[in-house]
């Protein structure tokens, strides 16, 4: 079974990270980190209250086995070390001070620290940065990570297949996402799917 890590950190848009972790623990083992802040967005972006006992509430929001939480600040976890083997991680939703953080090699928080582990181990990474609008200093990390690899992929919907909900926006993203580590899904429609190729 492959190993994902998947860390929420403190920006908008914390339910596009939880869509995430759902489709993934349905083929894979996730080891999840939030962020303080993160989980307080959770609290008032999605309603879940998951800031004390939060291993247990986590587990018991997904009803799955194949999860494993740690703390933020949590040096001793697993995935701060590279002996340890994941096919990758997703920053999702990646704040502009954790992007900075990643793209500086500055490991305070273990989210920080696992990425860096991620990008100095030569395996994926996925960051979803959320600001709006972006500044030359946000830029220039992204450029940065982007150049060694790292993909950079804001939350930024498309309209070519017609979402009708939120959800559908949400779906298409995760999808993108997924897509970008060749991980098969079907969480939204794809360009020309099921129209013959016509024009
Ligand atoms: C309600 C709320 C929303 C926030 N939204 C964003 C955001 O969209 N993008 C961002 O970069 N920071 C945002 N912040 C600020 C970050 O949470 C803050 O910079 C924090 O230090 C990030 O730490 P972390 O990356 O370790 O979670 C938000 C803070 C709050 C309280």
């Amino acid at each position: 079974m492959n190993k994902y890590v998947v860390a929420i950190s403190g920006a908008s848009g914390v339910i596009i990270g939880i869509k995430l972790i759902k489709e993934l623990i349905k083929n894979s083992e996730v080891h999840i980190i939030i962020s303080k802040e993160g989980l307080s967005i959770i609290k008032s972006e999605v309603g879940l209250d998951w800031r004390n006992d939060k291993n247990r509430r986590i587990k018991k929001y997904f009803n799955c086995d194949n999860l494993v939480c740690y703390d933020n600040d949590d040096f001793y976890a697993p995935v701060a070390s590279g002996s340890f083997l994941t096919s990758g991680m997703f920053v999702v939703p990646c704040s502009v001070k954790t992007l900075s953080a990643i793209s500086n090699g500055y490991g305070q928080s273990l989210i920080e620290r696992a990425a860096d582990v991620t990008i100095k181990e030569g395996r994926k990474l996925l960051l979803s940065p959320r600001e709006m609008p972006f500044s030359a200093i946000h830029l220039e990390n992204m450029l940065k990570l982007a150049r060694l690899g790292v993909v950079i992929a804001p939350a930024v919907p498309a309209f070519y297949h017609n979402p009708q909900s939120l959800d559908d926006i949400i779906f298409f993203m995760c999808g993108k996402m997924l897509d970008s580590f060749g991980i098969q899904n079907n969480l939204f429609k794809r360009w020309m799917e099921g129209s013959q190729n016509q024009r």
